[in-house]
């Protein structure tokens, strides 16, 4: 862990500052596996490579891009990161949610975060989308290890409601709307790049798991910490590993997320347009 301290965050948040123009993001959107192009949709974009922000890391994973863009979607300013960091990239935890704090920083007071991942819960199927109610994380070190930003947050953070019950609700309502179906569970993060076993995906149903993947919650605990609303939408591009009698692949997943692209822009829109 790199144990980042405030003045790298500000220095962080004053260079894209720059880049900016005046124009302040309200909601950092986090882009996962295969729904990148949301970030093509962005209107009147600013687009800053990570490689361009200090003390940013980039991204290395297929499909994702590394880099931000500023500008309107669903009536919304928004950062979209267009690529995220993962730990099984070689990152650190705190590498990973280092773009959830510059953009608090810039004013951003949620976080929209979205991943593929596998479902886990036996009713779900390939291609259903689950809005994330809780999670839970045994792997690794948390994100907010080290000493305490005091100015982002304590250091006993309460995490009750990680994923704020208002947004859960103009999720649901907005699939609604659409007239989607729209699962609601657990997200259980594992730490890849291997999918799970069949007997972790077991463990992980007996723990209460609907959904595992490789990402989202480091970002999402340190929202949470420094008092941001999170909602959280995972794409289930497959079922975990031992549920059907089949091999899972990366290619797969791109293949359903393409698949599923459409619905899954079309709520991301709905929820940003009802937020507030
Ligand atoms: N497991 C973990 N992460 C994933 C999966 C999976 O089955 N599918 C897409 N991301």
């Amino acid at each position: 862990m790199q144990f980042y301290k405030f003045e790298q965050y500000n220095e962080s948040a004053l260079a894209l500052k720059g880049r900016l123009k005046g124009f302040r993001p309200e909601i950092l959107l986090i882009l996962g596996s295969g729904l990148g192009f949301l970030g093509d949709e962005v209107e009147d974009p600013i687009v800053v490579p990570y490689s361009e922000v200090p003390h940013m890391k980039y991204s290395t994973a297929p499909g994702h891009k590394g880099q931000f863009v500023f500008g309107k979607l669903g009536g919304r300013n928004v950062a979209v990161m267009q690529g995220r960091l993962h730990t099984y990239e070689g990152w650190d935890f705190d590498d990973v949610s280092y773009p959830v704090r510059v953009l608090r920083l810039l004013g951003a007071q949620t976080l929209l975060v979205t991943n593929a991942a596998g479902a886990v819960n036996m009713d779900f199927s390939a291609g259903d989308i689950m809005m994330i109610t809780d999670h839970i994380k045994l792997f690794g070190v948390s994100p907010l290890c080290g000493p305490n930003v005091e100015e982002f947050g304590p250091r006993f953070p309460d995490v009750s409601h990680v994923y704020t019950p208002r947004l859960q609700a103009v999720a649901r309502k907005a699939a609604q709307a659409l007239d989607m179906t729209l699962r609601e569970g657990v997200y259980m993060y594992f730490p890849g790049p291997q999918f799970e076993t069949p007997a972790e995906v077991r463990m992980a149903r007996i723990l209460g798991a609907d959904a595992c993947g490789m990402s989202t919650v480091p970002e999402a605990v340190v929202a949470a910490h420094c008092s941001m609303q999170v909602l959280g939408l995972t794409l289930c591009t497959n079922m975990c590993a031992g549920i059907l009698d089949q091999p899972l692949s990366g290619e797969e997943v791109m293949e359903i997320a393409a698949l599923s692209s459409k619905k899954f822009s079309a709520l991301v829109r709905k929820c940003l347009e009802s937020m507030e």
